[in-house]
């Protein structure tokens, strides 16, 4: 008759080293922090600066200043009208999409792996030990707003719509007829693929294929939740993508509007 043995304890293998893993763990985390804190240094200073977000001969506006209702918005740039006569220099001109558009990022499932594993070490690396005694995970204040990310989706949704809108104006050349310039087809690309990584979030996915006990009562919703999936197994590269083009459309905006360049013309 077999011996049946004690069951294991329910404790941590006793390891005294850090990890056993031998490979290159730790680049990654170094290249994310790298990345991402070059990334916030260059958006903090440019929606603060208040200056060069607006080329007014072919309607090009930087997404970081979209929409722009500050009183002190150059001619033109303010696309849903002014709603105060000046901020204060610390608060930013498009303050009132900004706010949403970081909640959105920061409570990102994706962003959220990736700036705990390299900004807090939690952990660093799979089968790499934390430096953290505790563990609460997202149950207490402040992590537990992480929770809030769908509903930063949907007000998010409304910020691509604009997004969306700048880039039709972006289309239009000096006289004010259809146009464009190199300026009209970054600002295209970006928005393109800002919308493919909103659309690619993992609360979108949920609305439209979540709950659903039978996917063949709901074609459209199936139909739906097969393309959003497609394009969640690219999350990871859409949110890295988007920080690129981001960072260059406001750059190419930038260097247009202060007259550092010219932007190419293509037509009109
Ligand atoms: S999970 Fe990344 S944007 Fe929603």
């Amino acid at each position: 008759m077999t011996q049946v043995s004690d069951a294991p304890a329910r404790t941590r293998a006793q390891i005294a080293e850090r990890t056993l893993r031998k490979d290159r763990w730790w680049q990654a985390p170094i290249v994310v922090v790298t990345l991402l804190t070059i990334w916030l240094a260059y958006a903090t200073v440019r929606v603060f600066t208040g200056h060069w977000y607006y080329v007014p001969d072919y309607h090009y506006l930087t997404p970081f200043y979209s929409p722009c209702v500050s009183g002190e918005c150059v001619p033109g740039a303010s696309s849903l009208g002014t709603w105060i006569p000046a901020v204060p220099p610390i608060i930013p001109y498009a303050f009132v999409s900004l706010v949403f558009v970081l909640g959105f990022r920061l409570t990102c499932y994706y962003y959220r792996r990736a700036y705990y594993r390299s900004f807090w070490q939690s952990p660093p690396s799979c089968a790499v030990r934390e430096p953290h005694a505790t563990y609460t995970g997202e149950t207490r204040f402040p992590l537990i707003m992480q929770n809030l990310h769908r509903y930063f989706f949907y007000v998010v949704i409304l910020i691509s719509l604009l997004n969306t809108w700048d880039v039709t104006q972006a289309f239009r050349g000096k006289d004010g007829n259809f146009g464009f310039g190199l300026g009209s087809l970054i600002m295209l690309a970006n928005v393109v693929l800002l919308w493919a990584y909103t659309l690619s979030c993992h609360s979108c996915r949920h609305i439209t294929g979540g709950r659903l006990k039978h996917f063949s009562k709901h074609p459209v919703r199936y139909w739906a939740w097969t393309k959003i999936s497609w394009l969640n197994a690219r999350h990871m590269q859409l949110a890295w993508t988007t920080l690129g083009t981001l960072m260059l459309t406001d750059l190419y905006v930038m260097l247009v509007a202060s007259g550092a360049i010219s932007d190419l013309r293509f037509f009109n």
